[in-house]
C-alpha cells in the first residue's frame, strides 16, 4: 500500500497509540462517577480543628459541614484535613463535598462513647443488625446525599473500635455497633485513596446507594475482630470496587440486601456490582454474597482477587426465611493461598431477625460462574448446598485447580440439591455437577 507520507505518519502514530493503549491501560469501572473540581477550599483547622491527638474536634468537623451544607458554593467544597491526629465523635457529611485527608492526617473515632447518636434501624433489616431497637450511627455517616468524595492522600481513617469489640466479647452492648463509613439513600460517591482502620463494625457500607465507587483503599483490622467486614454493599446499585488491600476480622467484600421477612417487604436488590483487583486476608470469606441477600443480589461481577490466609475463598451464602434472587454472579481469576475451604454456596447460613419470618421464603440461585481459579493449601475445594425445595441451578464450574494441604489427601468436594455443570475442574467435583451437559453455561 502506497500512502501520501503524512498518512503514513498518521497510520503509523494511530497504531503507535493504540498499541501504547492497549500495553497501559487497565480495565476499570471507576468511571461511572465523575470527579468533580472544587475551587472552593476550607480546612478544618479553619473551623477550631486541632490535630494534637487530644483535642475533640468534634465542633469543628460538624460547623466545617454546615458551612458547606448552608453556603452551597458552586462546585462544591473540599475539607481539607491537615496533617495530624484529629480525635472527634461521629459527624454526618453533607451533599457536593470532598473530605481531603492529607499524608499523615488521622481522623480518630474518640473511645468516650456516652454521646455517640443512635438512628432507626435500616427498613431492610427491621432492627438493629446486631440486637433489636436502633443503631449507632457510623463514625462518618451520609444519608441522602449526593456528589460526596472522600479521599487524599492515604490519610486514615482510624475507629478505634477495641472498646466497641470488647463490649460484643462481654455482652455488654446495647445497640448495634456503628459502621467506620456508611452512606444511606446516596448517589455518586467516590471513596479513594484512604486507610480504614480498625472500624467498631463493618467499614464501608453503601446502603440503598447507587454509583459509588471504591478504590486505591487500604483496610485493616485485627484478625479477631467481630464483623469487620471490609465494603458491604446493600441494597445497592453500580458499586465499582477495585485495586484495594483489605485485611480484616470479617469477609472482605459482602454484597448483601436485607434480612429476611424485612428485606423481601422492603424489595430493595443489590446489581451491578465490580470488585476487580483485590488482595486480601480474613479468616472468613473472600468475595462474600450474603447472607442478608433477601432484596436479591444479580450481576455481580469479581475479577484479578488474590486472597492469602483465608476461611473461604469465595462464598455465597444465603438460607431459608431470606428469599431473594441470586442470579447471574461471575468470579473469574482468584487465587487463593491458604484456605479452609475453596468454594461454598450454602442455603443454611445466617440466624433470622426475629420469630417473624417465613420459613417458605426459599431463595432461588442461579447463574453462578465461576472460572479461572489456583489454589494452594486449600483444605476443602467446594462444598455446595442447595435447598431440597429450591435447588441451585446454572453452576458453572470451570478451569479450577486446588492442591491440598502437604499430605497425600487431595481436596474433595461435597454437594446437594444443586444442578450444573464442570470443566477441567481438579480434583474432580461432585457428580451433581460433572455429569450434566453444559445447559446455559457459556464456558
Ligand atoms: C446526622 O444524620 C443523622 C441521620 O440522617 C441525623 O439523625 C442526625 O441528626 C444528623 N446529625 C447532625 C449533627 O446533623
Ligand atoms: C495511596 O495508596 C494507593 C493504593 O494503596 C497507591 O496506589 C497510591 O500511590 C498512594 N498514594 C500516595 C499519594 O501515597
Ligand atoms: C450478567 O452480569 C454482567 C455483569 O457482571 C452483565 O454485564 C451482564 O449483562 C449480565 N447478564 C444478563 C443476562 O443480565
Amino acid at each position: 500500500m502506497l500512502l501520501p507520507p503524512f498518512l503514513t505518519l498518521t497510520f503509523l502514530l494511530l497504531f503507535f497509540n493504540a498499541s501504547v493503549a492497549a500495553i497501559y491501560s487497565t480495565t476499570t469501572c471507576s468511571n461511572i462517577v465523575s470527579l468533580r473540581y472544587r475551587s472552593d477550599r476550607i480546612s478544618v483547622t479553619d473551623f477550631g480543628g486541632v490535630g494534637d491527638g487530644r483535642t475533640l474536634n468534634t465542633k469543628a468537623f460538624r460547623a466545617a459541614v454546615y458551612r458547606i451544607q448552608h453556603l452551597r458554593r458552586r462546585g462544591g467544597t473540599v475539607l481539607y484535613v491537615p496533617p495530624g491526629v484529629y480525635l472527634t465523635e461521629s459527624f454526618n457529611l453533607t451533599s457536593h463535598m470532598t473530605l481531603y485527608l492529607a499524608a499523615g492526617a488521622v481522623i480518630k473515632a474518640t473511645q468516650e462513647l456516652g454521646n455517640w447518636p443512635l438512628i432507626a434501624p435500616l427498613p431492610s433489616y427491621g432492627r438493629g443488625r446486631e440486637l433489636p431497637g436502633g443503631r449507632y450511627m457510623s463514625f462518618i455517616h451520609g444519608d441522602g446525599l449526593s456528589d460526596v468524595v472522600i479521599t487524599g492522600e492515604n490519610g486514615t481513617i482510624d475507629g478505634q473500635g477495641d472498646v466497641w469489640w470488647n463490649m460484643w466479647r462481654q455482652r455488654t452492648l446495647q445497640f448495634t455497633r456503628p459502621n467506620l463509613v456508611e452512606f444511606v439513600n446516596s448517589q455518586d460517591i467516590i471513596i479513594s485513596n484512604v486507610i480504614f482502620k480498625n472500624s467498631p463494625f463493618w467499614n464501608i457500607h453503601p446502603v440503598y446507594c447507587s454509583n459509588v465507587v471504591v478504590r486505591y483503599v487500604t483496610i485493616l483490622a485485627p484478625r479477631d475482630s467481630p464483623n469487620t467486614d471490609g465494603i458491604d454493599p446493600d441494597s445497592s446499585s453500580n458499586v465499582c470496587i477495585e485495586d484495594s488491600y483489605i485485611s480484616t476480622g470479617d469477609d472482605l467484600v459482602a454484597v448483601k440486601s436485607g434480612w429476611d421477612e424485612y428485606g423481601i417487604a422492603y424489595g430493595r436488590p443489590s446489581y451491578g456490582i465490580t470488585i476487580r483487583r483485590l488482595t486480601g486476608s480474613s479468616p472468613f470469606a473472600g468475595i462474600a454474597i450474603g447472607s442478608e441477600t433477601s432484596g436479591g443480589v444479580e450481576n455481580v461481577l469479581a475479577e484479578h482477587i488474590n486472597l492469602f490466609n483465608m476461611g473461604v475463598g469465595i462464598h455465597i451464602k444465603t438460607n431459608s426465611g431470606r428469599g431473594g434472587l441470586i442470579k447471574n454472579i461471575t468470579v473469574a481469576h482468584v487465587y487463593v493461598e491458604n484456605a479452609r475451604q475453596g468454594i461454598k454456596i450454602a442455603g443454611d447460613v445466617g440466624g433470622h431477625p426475629d420469630e417473624k419470618f417465613n420459613p417458605n421464603a426459599l431463595p432461588v440461585v442461579k447463574g453462578i460462574t465461576i472460572k479461572n481459579v489456583w489454589g494452594v493449601r486449600v483444605n476443602q475445594a467446594g462444598l455446595i448446598h442447595g435447598l431440597r425445595n429450591s435447588p441451585f441451578t446454572d453452576v458453572c464450574l470451570s478451569n479450577i485447580n486446588f492442591h491440598g494441604m502437604r499430605g497425600p489427601r487431595s481436596p474433595s468436594w461435597k454437594c446437594s440439591d444443586v444442578f450444573g455443570f464442570a470443566h477441567q475442574v481438579s480434583p474432580w467435583p461432585c457428580s451433581q455437577l460433572s455429569s450434566q451437559e453444559p445447559g446455559s453455561c457459556a464456558i
